[in-house]
């Protein structure tokens, strides 16, 4: 890495990543990097310092990832020899998605530094008890920050890919970019069991692309613009949010942690 100042931009729905930009960053700062970490959400990607080291990490969805990560990705300005690394959280496979994000912002004159997909608890569908979740994510801290500490001192780390990640990549990509189109988001209904709900108004003030509104306190899944990031899931303290038959899914952060990042506080 030749410049030692860093900007980490993720996305994340229900943590994961967000704890994978701390170990990263964390390890960074310890070989000598200062280090700045931002929600993809919050950030105008046309704003994005150029002059600096860039991060991304990002969860995957459909081996690939939420359109608000690669709408992010996809509108970085050109640059000539910025360097990059890509990180991404996945619950099982992730047909080497991060390198093919590394190869659309090769296109784009940047210098990819890493590339790499961590192994975290899945958040979707298959999730697993806490033990083996907690166990899980130990695995994977001690990889990021192995991670992190290659991309300053030794030669990159890069995921590999190969025309059959890259036909994979373009299916994948495909399905994606119909995720805001009037079907797709028919099919992902989110409902609200009313007779749980108790108004607090967390869902709405928590999503990270305002598609849910608060009206009288009762949470409304309004326009098209859900991820299926499974943010209010998670984290609904009365289990009132479904998603077929979803009720309760994993989530990465304490209460605390989750107050912090999502309802205002960066840090
Ligand atoms: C809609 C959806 C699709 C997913 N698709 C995949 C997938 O294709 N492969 C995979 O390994 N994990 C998949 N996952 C699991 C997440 O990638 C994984 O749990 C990730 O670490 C979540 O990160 P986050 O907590 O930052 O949101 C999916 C999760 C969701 C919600």
């Amino acid at each position: 890495m030749r410049r030692k100042i860093v900007d980490i931009y993720f996305f994340t729905g229900t943590g994961n990543t967000l704890l994978a930009a701390k170990t990263i960053a964390e390890t960074l700062k310890n070989n000598n990097c200062i280090v700045n970490v931002n929600d993809i959400a919050k950030t105008d990607p046309k704003k994005v310092n150029l002059s600096n080291t860039v991060g991304i990490g990002f969860p995957i969805a459909c081996w690939n990832t939420f359109p608000i990560a690669r709408s992010f990705i996809n509108d970085l300005p050109n640059t000539i020899g910025t360097e990059v690394f890509i990180f991404a959280t996945m619950g099982s496979s992730s047909l080497n998605a991060a390198a093919n994000f590394g190869h659309i912002l090769k296109n784009k004159g940047y210098s990819l530094i890493g590339s790499c997909g961590f192994l975290m608890p899945n958040n979707f569908i298959a999730v697993q008890k806490e033990e083996k979740n907690v166990a899980k994510r130990e695995k994977a801290y001690k990889q990021m920050e192995h991670f992190a500490s290659e991309l300053v001192t030794s030669a990159p780390n890069h995921g590999k890919t190969n025309l059959f990640f890259q036909t994979c990549f373009a299916i994948s990509s495909f399905i994606i970019n119909r995720w805001k189109g009037n079907i797709f988001q028919r099919i992902a209904k989110f409902n609200i069991t009313k007779s749980r709900c108790t108004k607090c108004g967390l869902c709405a003030k928590i999503c990270p692309v305002k598609n849910i509104l608060s009206e009288n306190n009762c949470p409304v899944f309004s326009g098209r613009r859900c991820q299926l990031c499974m943010r209010c899931i998670s984290y609904c303290p009365s289990h009132s949010i479904k998603f077929f038959l979803i009720r309760k899914t994993y989530r990465a952060l304490t209460d605390e942690e989750m107050k912090r990042w999502f309802l205002c506080v960066k840090k």
